[in-house]
């Protein structure tokens, strides 16, 4: 198994400005386990292969998610703060106590559609708004409409304070990328959570005042009003599905125009009525790939191939090299608009799998038929700016002109 000192895998530059989907492609190919170490005594497995990164997913019972899901999260393997109370960093039972009340109020099927409804309104008005010739930084013009809507449904907020709280958590997420937070990461990460937190607390309080429980932020504060949820508990998950919701999808859309831009004939395959839009859709979730991985702390012996992991290991699960496996896809390094059988692992698997899959499908789907059924399209203007940061995958400024739809 290859030890790598100094690795680049801890570094959000290297993310930024080198090319990290060679760096995984090689690792995979050579040492599909490996040991990374940082001079300061941090160190990380990684998983590179498909077959690992889904076994690892679904054993929940040797790798704990409650040492933070995040390289740094806690330096030495100690829990999380919010350990066992937030669904991301919370192991069985407690997780699965948790995920039951945001699943049935906040991902149900009326929800699901009715977050799909607003987003898709919310992405016509923003691309009707655009005449030809205009140049937009598309991350901070159109991109924001896909969270936006799913937060006025799951939140019951009007499209001005989705638009706060999107702010917020991209300053939480983003922290290390002085974009977004100015000179003192730490402090702008600490000031964004608080405000988020502030937020959702105001509107626990609110709902539980009026009794209205139509949304996911109102069916929390009434099982809190009932004794069934504590408060923390549900501001926490407030704050999960706000950062998981908005972190990830406005980079995917970011990065599905760059990939347009750059596979015109691909493209032309989905505005032509060749390719099937769902088959698009994955593919561009493949390709992608907008969570880089997530962490885990073997809390047991465990073994991947002929490589073995001792306890109290921390593991980190490469999404986006497992969405480039040979074993698994065919031509993995091309985007294959079309990709029959596509079976990308960007939403990870088992029981942390992502809460919002179904959401984060249908808005990406939904963005990709508006975009079909445009008479202008996206042409970009220079290279963009590459988020800082090795766990997600996004653009913090992406320069676009619109011009005429090219017939296809
Ligand atoms: C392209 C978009 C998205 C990607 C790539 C993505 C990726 C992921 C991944 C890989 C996980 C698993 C984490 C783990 O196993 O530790 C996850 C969990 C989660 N995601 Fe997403 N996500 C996306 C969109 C969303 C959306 C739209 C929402 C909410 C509206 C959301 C909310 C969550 C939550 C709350 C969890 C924790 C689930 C649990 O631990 O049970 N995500 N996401």
């Amino acid at each position: 198994m290859r030890t790598v000192d100094d690795s680049p895998l801890y570094s959000a530059d290297f993310f930024a400005d080198q090319d990290p989907w060679a760096y995984l492609n090689e690792l995979r190919t050579e040492s599909p386990v490996s040991l990374h170490r940082r001079a300061d005594g941090y160190e990380f497995y990684a998983l590179t292969t498909y077959e690992d990164v889904r076994d690892a997913y679904i054993d929940h019972v040797n790798l704990s998610s409650s040492y933070g899901t995040m390289i740094d999260g806690s330096f030495i393997p100690q829990e999380d703060t919010a350990s066992g109370r937030m669904l991301i960093v919370a192991d069985e039972p407690a997780h699965g106590r948790i995920k039951k009340p945001v699943k049935q109020s906040g991902f149900n099927r009326g929800m699901i559609e009715s977050i799909g409804r607003t987003v898709s309104r919310n992405i016509a008005t923003s691309l009707n708004g655009l005449s030809v010739g205009d140049h937009i930084d598309f991350t901070t013009h159109v991109a924001p409409e896909l969270p936006k809507g799913v937060l006025e449904v799951l939140f019951g907020v009007g499209p001005a304070d989705a638009a706060e709280l999107l702010q917020a958590t991209r300053t939480m997420i983003g922290y290390r990328d002085a974009n977004y937070s100015g000179a003192a990461p730490l402090d702008s990460l600490v000031d964004a959570q608080q405000e988020i937190l502030d937020f959702i607390d105001d509107l626990i309080g609110q709902r539980q005042r009026t009794g209205d429980d139509s949304d996911m932020i109102g069916f929390l504060a009434s099982c809190v009003s009932r004794g069934e949820m504590t408060r923390d508990v549900a501001l926490l998950n407030g704050l999960n599905v706000a950062v998981g919701g908005n972190e990830t999808t406005p980079h995917t859309a970011s990065l599905s125009i760059h990939t347009i831009d750059a596979h015109p004939d691909e493209w032309s395959k989905v505005t032509s009525g060749e390719a099937d839009l769902d088959l698009a859709t994955e593919e561009f979730l493949r390709w992608t790939s907008t969570n880089t991985y997530v962490q885990r702390l073997s809390l047991n012996e465990v073994s991947f191939g002929e490589a073995t992991i001792p306890p109290r290991s921390f593991v980190t699960l490469w999404n986006m090299a497992a969405n480039r496996d040979p074993d698994v896809f065919d031509r993995p390094d091309e985007f294959v608009i079309d990709r029959p059988h596509n079976r990308q692992i960007a939403f990870g698997a088992g029981v942390h799998r992502c809460i919002g899959a179904p959401v984060a499908t249908l808005e990406i789907k939904m963005f990709l038929d508006a975009l079909r059924s445009w008479d202008k399209e996206f042409a970009v203007l220079e290279p963009p700016r590459r988020l800082r940061s090795n766990f997600m995958l996004g653009f913090t400024e992406l320069q676009v002109e619109v011009i005429p739809a090219r017939k296809s």
